[in-house]
């Protein structure tokens, strides 16, 4: 593809960000199977001060430095999702820094990562998204210390994050117990969305209410998680809600049930999910997880495809007794996110990982 030739507007045509992505609708990552099909031939790296590795596919790695001192590393960038430069740096950012929320930890210092056109683009459109992507740093006490960037045919950002966390208090997306509720703080169907934003089929106040799910700093969820017992912990992106379970889900030897009617979905993203507004990232997650699943028959075709939709800065899933559920859900409601809910429950482990009733 030719930057010049496919994506220069014509004069008097406004940049449009989501476009100069070479496939349609691309997330810009390799699905679960591709990742699976990568690590098999790895040999995972052991160190005893290496607390959290690669094997489980957790959020971040943790490495400690003393009794009472860890470092949390985690990296995350991909293509525009939005076409609104400081909108799409912010929404980086969150989702970069997710991963140190999700095991607990806090995120203290960050490196951006760009790769971006050598001609075709306007450098004022990238100072926007390190803009935006500064702004939302600030705001989660976090100082970019540097970056690096590379020419590239198709724009991608994110960050390299580091955050410090008690080494005794991690997070781990495994660990969850039977009789175990699950606490989920976003609602689902970014991805669904952003593909109808991609089409010019999203109405105004469904892509507002995106970008500010997106947007929203998954540090009061985190914070609020904390003063419980917490089983385990994760925040649902790339993989979907089923993707990201199913870690925990055969981590902890278990089984996940969710129901239907209980998952908090964001406004517009039925209606967008019966036009066909998937991602392709949805259908490659589905096809790699549906043997894992049951859907039983009373489920909605639109739920069943929404549980497998890739989220761009989603909100932590949190396995905790069910003696506390309520207690969280009304912390997390009361600190900003309002469509926290307990969706589903660990039971022993049956046939199926995941249930979805
Ligand atoms: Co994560
Ligand atoms: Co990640």
């Amino acid at each position: 593809m030719s930057i010049t030739k496919d994506n220069n507007p014509a004069p008097g045509e406004t940049f449009r960000l989501t476009a100069r992505c070479k496939a349609a609708g691309c997330a810009g990552k390799l699905g679960p199977a591709d990742l699976a099909g990568v690590l098999e031939h790895l040999e995972l790296p052991t160190h005893p001060d290496l607390l959290v590795g690669i094997s489980t596919g957790d959020d971040a790695g943790v490495f400690r430095f003393s009794d009472d001192l860890a470092i949390v590393n985690t990296v995350d960038f991909f293509t525009p999702v939005v076409d609104d430069p400081f909108t799409y740096g912010q929404i980086s950012a969150a989702n970069a820094l997710s991963d140190v929320y999700a095991m607990g930890g806090v995120p203290r210092t960050a490196l951006n990562i760009v790769c971006w056109p050598q001609s075709g683009l306007p450098g004022e459109m990238l100072a926007e998204i390190l803009r935006g992507a500064a702004e939302k740093a600030r705001e989660a006490g976090v100082v970019v210390v540097g970056g690096h960037t590379v020419g590239d045919e198709e724009v991608k950002f994110g960050m390299a994050i580091t955050g410090v966390i008690d080494p005794r208090r991690i997070v781990r997306n495994v660990g969850a117990q039977v009789g175990d509720a699950l606490v989920l703080s976003k609602a689902l169907g970014t991805g669904i969305l952003l593909t109808a934003f991609k089409r010019d089929a999203l109405a105004d106040e469904h892509y507002q209410a995106a970008v500010r799910s997106m947007t929203q700093l998954n540090a009061a969820a985190a914070s609020a998680m904390l003063k419980y017992d917490v089983h385990a912990g994760t925040d649902i992106t790339g993989f979907g809600l089923v993707g990201h379970a199913l870690k925990m889900a055969d981590g902890s030897d278990v089984t996940i049930v969710f129901e239907e009617s209980d998952l908090p979905l964001l406004p517009g993203v039925i209606e967008q999910c019966r036009a066909g507004m998937m991602p392709g990232g949805g259908n490659r997650n589905r096809e790699y997880y549906a043997p894992s699943v049951r859907i039983s028959d009373e489920v909605s075709d639109e739920i069943a495809t929404i549980a497998f939709d890739p989220q761009t800065s989603g909100g932590l899933l949190i396995a905790i007794p069910e003696a506390q559920a309520l207690a969280l859900v009304a912390e997390l409601q009361d600190s900003g996110h309002r469509e926290a809910a307990i969706v589903g429950r660990v039971v022993a482990r049956r046939e199926h990982p995941i249930e979805l009733v």
